[in-house]
């Protein structure tokens, strides 16, 4: 990361991770789905620690989860310091992306095939954020009709 992506404080600016994590996630979106997508919603995007101006960031994505055309899509953040070594876990996103056809109506995607344990812990954890987000928006939708 270079001085152009600073903030005030003189760290990696939020917005920047959070791009980034946006890239990523569209990119690992679109190989699963083979098709164009776009970003439905971001989920949540944890900040456990700065990014300082000169350390190297690796963003890693997976699909963790593919509905009929939408996918949650989860981001590791890492951040080395070249010079000294270490590698420090500063961030977590999940993203939901939605595949598109080429008039740009949602298109179905592939189902996701979680074999791993990790895979299966994952896909777990991404139902349990979608039956929340699902719930919340109800629950606010009543609120505001009641
Ligand atoms: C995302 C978008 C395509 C959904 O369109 P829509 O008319 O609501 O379509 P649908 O109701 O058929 O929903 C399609 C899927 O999106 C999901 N979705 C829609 N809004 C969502 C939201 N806010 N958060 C998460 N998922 C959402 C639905 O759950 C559905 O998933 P499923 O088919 O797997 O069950 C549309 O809202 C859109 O184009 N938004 C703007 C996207 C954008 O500009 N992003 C930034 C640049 S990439």
């Amino acid at each position: 990361m270079g001085l152009v992506d600073a903030n005030s404080a003189g760290y990696v600016h939020g917005g920047t991770v959070m791009k980034l994590c946006d890239e990523v996630a569209g990119l690992a979106a679109v190989r699963h789905s083979r098709c164009r997508v776009v970003t439905a919603g971001m989920d949540r995007m944890t900040f456990m620690e700065p990014i300082h101006i000169g350390e190297l960031v690796t963003f890693t994505a997976s699909v963790n989860a593919a509905w009929r055309t939408s996918m949650e899509v989860g981001v590791r953040v890492d951040a080395e310091q070249p010079r000294e070594g270490g590698v420090r876990h500063t961030n977590t996103a999940y993203l939901t992306m939605v595949a598109l056809d080429d008039e740009g109506r949602p298109a179905e995607v592939p189902p996701l095939l979680a074999e791993s344990e990790v895979e299966r812990r994952r896909e777990r954890e991404a139902q349990t954020r979608r039956r929340n987000r699902l719930a919340e928006r109800d629950e606010l939708q009543r609120d505001r009709s009641a």
